[in-house]
């Protein structure tokens, strides 16, 4: 085993003792705010959906499942793109990314049981329930650095500030955020 893979593991043993806690109920406010516009509208997004999901109903929850599965598809290749495009380190991109295809196996697996009529709608709010409890550790944990990444890069690898109370201003269009976009 070479170094990278020792680091590797290790960086799975740390998120393995990560606990979630349960949430009540997801809500978009600031504080979810991560600073790289693009991946904040995405964010956004995730919680329209899986929030519709959540609160589905017999009549409503395959097409609520439709659309998770459709934004997940599209929000986690996003954020592989820019991985790819920033060469963000190889040694958080992989954990990043099984995080990313486990929770995408898991949508695949319901939303095809619920189309069949196999599973009903106490396993899609489960579903949804879990997408809920997982994204705000993996906001802060895994997004939190892509993100302070992709703006050390497009800002010319200067520190990147990552008080969330600062975040706010920071998003104020300027002249680097022009040439960032
Ligand atoms: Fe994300
Ligand atoms: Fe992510």
């Amino acid at each position: 085993m070479n170094a990278q893979q020792t680091s590797h593991n290790d960086h799975h043993a740390h998120h393995a003792q990560r606990k979630t806690k349960r949430v009540e109920r997801l809500e978009w406010s600031d504080a979810l705010l991560l600073g790289h516009g693009p991946m904040d509208d995405e964010h956004r997004e995730f919680v329209q959906v899986v929030t519709a999901l959540r609160n589905s109903t017999a009549h409503t929850a395959l097409t609520a499942l439709d659309a998770v599965e459709k934004h997940l598809i599209a929000h986690f290749d996003l954020e592989h793109a820019w991985m790819d495009k920033t060469g963000f380190p190889d040694v958080y991109s992989r954990c990043h990314r099984d995080q990313h295809d486990e929770v995408l196996a898991s949508v695949f697996h319901v939303h095809q049981l619920a189309a069949i009529g196999q599973i009903g709608l106490g396993a899609v709010h489960r579903l949804a329930q879990s997408l809920m409890d997982w994204f705000p550790g993996h906001a802060d944990y895994m997004d939190s650095s892509l993100s302070a990444w992709i703006n050390g890069k497009t800002h010319g690898g200067q520190a990147v500030v990552l008080r969330r109370n600062l975040v706010h201003e920071e998003r104020v269009p300027d002249e680097s955020q022009a040439e960032a976009a």
